[in-house]
């Protein structure tokens, strides 16, 4: 099966887990990729916002939410009140899967499969249990299949406080959709509107 594991380094905080990171070939979504994307912020920080996959300008610049999705989404964590220099940011899976209509036309974000999530799920784990958040966000149906499992449904549990086991300690997490969902709605604004709310109610879980 495809797996992380081999790559994970034996001990270390966050620069060793990102140096180790960036040679990972657990799965074969490095290939076509330009480099890992693995997550960003503190160590200390008590939020962990945890995305699908990095995106096109993710891919290019070796950072998560950095592109459309990203600015939306602080904009967003700054009217709910959570400092985005605050949070560790960080993706279920850490590299760009993409498909082209034509050869050197623009790249297109394909969703990962469970292989290739369960193959990257070792470096969330590990980004976990280093940073210890109090909280998880989760940004869409992807993100809450990696944490908690296929029968994940975003619908049934957003803007709610979940206690559940994630790879096997206990977590407080709040469900919201993904940023790129709210760029695609047909309404961006009641979009825009139910992200927001969806992120207060993990505000005041914080305070
Ligand atoms: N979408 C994600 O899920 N993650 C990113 O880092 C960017 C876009
Ligand atoms: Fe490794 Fe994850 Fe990249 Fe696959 S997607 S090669 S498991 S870092």
């Amino acid at each position: 099966a495809y797996t992380a594991e081999p790559f994970l380094p034996e001990r270390g905080g966050l620069p060793a887990l990102r140096k180790a990171a960036a040679e990972c070939r657990g799965c074969p979504l490095h290939r076509d990729a330009t480099q890992t994307v693995f997550g960003a912020g503190s160590q200390d920080a008590r939020v962990m916002l945890v995305g699908e996959q990095p995106g096109d300008q993710e891919d290019r610049q070796g950072k998560p939410f950095v592109g459309p999705a990203g600015k939306l989404l602080d904009r967003a964590l700054e009217e709910a009140g959570i400092d985005p220099s605050e949070a560790y940011v960080t993706n279920a899976v850490k590299h760009f899967k993409f498909t082209r209509a034509e050869p050197r036309k623009r790249r297109i974000h394909k969703a990962p499969n469970l292989r290739e999530m369960t193959a990257c799920g070792p470096w969330l784990a590990a980004e976990l249990s280093v940073v210890e958040p109090e909280l998880i966000v989760v940004l869409g149906a992807t993100a809450g299949k990696a944490l908690l499992g296929s029968s994940f449904r975003v619908t049934q549990v957003r803007g709610t406080v979940l206690e559940e086991d994630v790879h096997g300690r206990p977590e407080r997490l709040v469900p919201t959709v993904h940023p790129s969902s709210v760029l695609r709605s047909d309404d961006r604004e009641a979009a825009y509107r139910g992200l927001v709310s969806d992120l207060h109610v993990a505000a005041d879980a914080l305070s």
